[in-house]
């Protein structure tokens, strides 16, 4: 899901404008192969943003990892049209419960499969998934919002499942979502993140590639990684 030794920028279309998704997408094509999709349905966190048929927009407007990042109670009812969608992987919250259940049914899809945890739930409810799924979220802020302040009280947690991950021998991605900008970047990744949500900090930026790029490059740096080739606006930039 992610090559070993890579850190990557998600930026999250949360805080892009709903109205022109399409060119937010574009912005952030040449600079990263990911983009976060924040589901709210209202229930598990008190907000409601968008489902299904907007990942299948999304899809038609863009070739990126679409990262869906699934805050709701009831995921099981919905993976399958997330996966018709188009939806590359899927993050369920380990506090809804039924998180084997939930693991199996979205990998029989051909969906990836990533578990999520808010600030206050402990690694130990997450380890035990640790081995099934390609990605492991630890949230840096209560999921619900953007724009939110990054929770420095998570980076003993992220700690903790880089070397759970490691002492396995596992590839399963660290990532980590809310209050991320250049400079929450290297706090997450000196702690083992390797795939960091932006909103805020990318979107609200009138060169929304170049945040990615200054934040990639700041995690990368306290990763101990070479540095990135800066990013373009666009593929068609791309040498
Ligand atoms: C919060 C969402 C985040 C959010 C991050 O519930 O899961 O993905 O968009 O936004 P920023 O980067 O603004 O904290
Ligand atoms: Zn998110």
């Amino acid at each position: 899901m992610l090559p070993p030794g890579d850190v990557q920028v998600a930026p999250s279309i949360l805080a892009a404008d709903f109205g022109n998704l399409a060119e937010a997408v574009g912005e952030v094509a040449g600079a990263t192969p990911w983009l976060h999709v924040d589901v709210m349905d209202g229930h598990f966190v008190p907000n409601i943003t968008i489902g299904p048929p907007v990942v299948a927009s999304l899809r038609r407007h863009s070739g990126a990892h679409l990262d869906c990042h699934l805050m709701i109670t009831e995921p099981a009812r919905y993976l399958r049209a997330f996966h018709e969608a188009g939806a590359s992987s899927v993050t369920v919250h380990v506090e809804v419960g039924e998180t084997a259940a939930l693991v199996s049914a979205a990998r029989a899809l051909g969906l990836g499969v990533g578990v999520a945890c808010n600030p206050d739930t402990p690694a130990e409810a997450v380890e035990p998934f640790l081995d099934d799924v390609d990605l492991v979220l630890a949230m840096t802020v209560f999921p619900g919002f953007g724009g939110q302040r990054f929770m420095g009280e998570v980076l003993p947690k992220i700690a903790r499942l880089r070397e759970t991950i490691d002492a396995r021998g596992l590839t399963t991605v660290v990532e980590v979502d809310g209050g991320i900008d250049e400079t929450t970047a290297p706090l997450v990744a000196s702690a083992g993140a390797r795939l960091l949500v932006a909103g805020s900090a990318v979107f609200r930026d009138p060169r929304p590639w170049e945040a990615v790029g200054r934040i990639r490059s700041a995690a990368s740096a306290a990763a101990g990684m070479r540095a990135a080739a800066p990013p373009t606006r666009s593929r068609e930039e791309q040498p």
